[in-house]
């Protein structure tokens, strides 16, 4: 299976080793969420955030809405296959979930590097009959080996849609963020689309510099990046209307919103583009 041959260097009787001395984005995010699969670690940091901003589970909760909503829109405009990387811990419904909700037969390919998200990858695999889903355990920066995977499920022949969905603010430009960004667009055809949110320091500078700092002293990267930072993973797409927007401003009227979200702005952007 696709999901054991990229597990190499993991233990062949298929434990999973779980870092529970600091804290990981993928749990930290469960838990704002309120999921159950974090740990103390986890709900500290998460803690210390919420005292920068109490809006932090908001914001998580409008960062799935929006993927819902640029996936509702994507498959009503017929893209079938789905590259989703930085997929989190399964939360229903998953990005599967709501493509084959409009097409039964969409194909999704998931990938995360957390190796909490591969032990709950059974929840990721539930795919309709007609449709296909895959979860690869891999890095955003080793974008070949997630090609590689993803090119057994997918035809990259055929439009996919490559979804980033509060990944990058979590890769640093030292690690070439943009630059992966470009490479991966590079495999897709034209027609294919990228859809994505980031977190940004534009509107809470302060609160950012800060979580930012605090993050780093537990060894989590925060690249938080301005408005212009982030249209330029867009440089060369056709972005959909309304362009780049505040988060819950991207096609509201795909969705329900989120409770609390009107109290003040968001500091994360949305956009989806194709590729020409
Ligand atoms: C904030 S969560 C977002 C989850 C999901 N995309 C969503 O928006 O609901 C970020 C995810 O990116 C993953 N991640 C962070 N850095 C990564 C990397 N270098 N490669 C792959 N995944 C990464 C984390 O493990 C986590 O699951």
């Amino acid at each position: 299976m696709l999901m054991e041959f990229l597990m190499t260097g993991q233990d062949p009787a298929g434990a999973v080793e779980i870092d529970t001395g600091k804290p990981h984005p993928a749990r930290m995010y469960d838990w704002y969420l309120g999921g159950k699969d974090n740990y103390p670690v986890d709900e500290e940091m998460g803690r210390q955030m919420l005292a920068l901003d109490p809006r932090v589970p908001v914001m998580a909760r409008v960062n799935r809405a929006f993927m819902h909503r640029a996936t509702r829109w994507l498959a009503g405009h017929g893209v079938r296959q789905f590259l989703d990387i930085g997929t989190g811990i399964p939360t229903e419904p998953n990005l599967h979930q709501v493509a084959q909700q409009v097409a039964p037969d969409a194909a999704v390919v998931y990938c995360d590097n957390d190796p909490i998200v591969l032990a709950h990858a059974a929840a990721l695999l539930r795919s309709t009959p007609e449709g296909v889903t895959e979860y690869l355990q891999a890095d955003v920066r080793n974008p070949a080996t997630i090609i590689e995977g993803a090119r057994k499920i997918l035809d990259f022949e055929q439009p996919v849609a490559l979804s980033l969905i509060a990944l990058l603010h979590f890769v640093s430009d030292e690690d070439g963020a943009h630059e992966l960004v470009d490479r991966l667009l590079a495999e897709v055809p034209s027609g294919s689309y990228l859809m994505m949110t980031h977190a940004t320091a534009d509107f809470t500078p302060e609160e950012s510099a800060a979580a930012t700092a605090k993050l780093k002293a537990a060894g989590v990267t925060l690249a938080l990046r301005s408005r212009d930072e982030f249209g330029r993973f867009f440089d060369g797409l056709e972005l959909v209307e309304p362009g780049v927007a505040v988060v819950p401003e991207w096609h509201p009227e795909l969705g329900e919103p989120v409770p609390g979200q009107e109290d003040g702005v968001i500091p994360g952007y949305g956009a989806v583009a194709r590729k020409p």
